[in-house]
């Protein structure tokens, strides 16, 4: 099972078991951790699951594409590890994954 700690924006983390195949961002909610709103449900069009990645997770992944883009130069406080986490499939390379939540989702 990979690992993926999600961290609300005060610091308090939340380590939970994902299933590979799953989006990161389903894998939070399922699991009830706080810090996203995911109104979409995963259709790339709200940008409320807008987390931070470490470094060299988000180098293991493949790049946004080009709506992910869009939608996150739209959030309030991107930076350069910023995905959409319902564009992030879990793989057992993600294990030991933190996901930061930023301060607020609008
Ligand atoms: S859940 Fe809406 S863009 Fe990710």
């Amino acid at each position: 099972m990979t690992k993926i700690c999600f961290k609300e924006y005060d610091g308090t983390e939340h380590v939970v078991d994902a299933k590979d195949g799953e989006s990161v961002m389903r894998v939070a909610i399922e699991n009830g951790v706080p810090g996203l709103q995911a109104e979409c449900g995963g259709n790339l069009s709200c940008s409320t699951c807008h987390g931070y990645l470490d470094q060299k997770f988000y180098d293991l992944l493949p790049k946004p594409d080009e709506n992910e883009e869009m939608l996150l130069d739209g959030t309030i406080a991107p930076e350069p590890t910023s995905r959409l986490t319902c564009q992030i499939i879990v793989t057992p390379e993600l294990d030991g994954m933190t996901v930061r939540w930023p301060e607020s989702q609008y």
